[in-house]
C-alpha cells in the first residue's frame, strides 16, 4: 500500500523550489590544485558534518572544471568569505579565460597541503576527501579538515545578503 502511494505520488515542483531556497547558506571559495595548475569557484553548498573528526560536505556541480580535480587529487580548500566580499564571490563563479585566472583577482599563499587560500578571507581550511555520493548534477563530497588558518575573525558574506539565489 504505503509503495502503491509512493508510485502515484508528484513531486510539487514549485513547493520543492519555494521550501529548499529556504536553507541558509553560507558562501565559501573553494580551491583545488593539480600538479602546477590551481582554480577556484564559489560554493554555498557548504556545511559542517562532524565534530570529531572535523568533516565538510560540500556539492560540486558534476560539469564544473573543479570537480575532476578534486575527484583526482582528493583534496579541496574552502576559504571563508568577509560579509563584505561579494565582489570577490562574483570574480569566483564567473567563466575565466584560463583556469585559475580568478586568482588573479585575490591574493593567495599555498597551505600545507599545498592548497589555494585566500589572504584576504576571514580564513580558510584544507581539507582531504573522505567520502563522496555520486547521484545527481552535483556531487556531494565528503572532507576530513587538515589545517586550519584564521586570517582575521569577523562576520561571513552569506547568500542571502547577495540578493542572488542558487538552489531550489
Ligand atoms: C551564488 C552561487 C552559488 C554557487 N554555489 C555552488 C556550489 O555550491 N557548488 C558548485 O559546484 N557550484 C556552485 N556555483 C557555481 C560555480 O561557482 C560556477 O559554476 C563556477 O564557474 C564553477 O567553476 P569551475 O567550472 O571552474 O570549477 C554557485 C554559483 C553561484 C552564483
Amino acid at each position: 500500500m504505503v509503495n502503491l502511494m509512493r508510485c502515484s505520488m508528484t513531486l510539487d515542483l514549485e513547493a520543492k523550489k519555494v521550501l529548499l531556497r529556504k536553507i541558509p547558506h553560507g558562501l565559501f571559495i573553494c580551491g583545488v590544485r593539480e600538479g602546477d595548475e590551481i582554480n577556484g569557484f564559489t560554493a554555498s553548498w557548504v556545511t559542517q558534518g562532524s565534530f570529531e573528526p572535523p568533516l565538510v560536505v560540500m556539492a560540486v556541480r558534476s560539469e564544473g572544471s573543479s570537480h575532476g580535480i578534486i575527484e583526482r587529487t582528493k583534496h579541496f580548500s574552502l576559504n571563508v568569505l568577509r560579509a563584505d566580499q561579494k565582489e570577490l564571490a562574483a570574480v569566483f563563479f564567473k567563466p575565466q579565460s584560463a583556469m585559475g585566472g580568478r586568482f588573479e583577482s585575490a591574493p593567495f599563499r599555498y597551505g600545507e597541503l599545498g592548497l589555494p587560500l585566500l589572504e584576504d578571507a576571514i580564513g580558510g581550511v584544507e581539507c582531504e576527501l573522505v567520502g563522496q555520493v555520486v547521484h545527481g548534477d552535483h556531487t556531494v563530497f565528503v572532507g576530513e579538515v587538515k589545517s586550519a588558518h584564521l586570517n582575521q575573525d569577523g562576520d561571513a558574506l552569506n547568500l542571502a545578503s547577495t540578493g542572488w539565489s542558487y538552489g531550489g
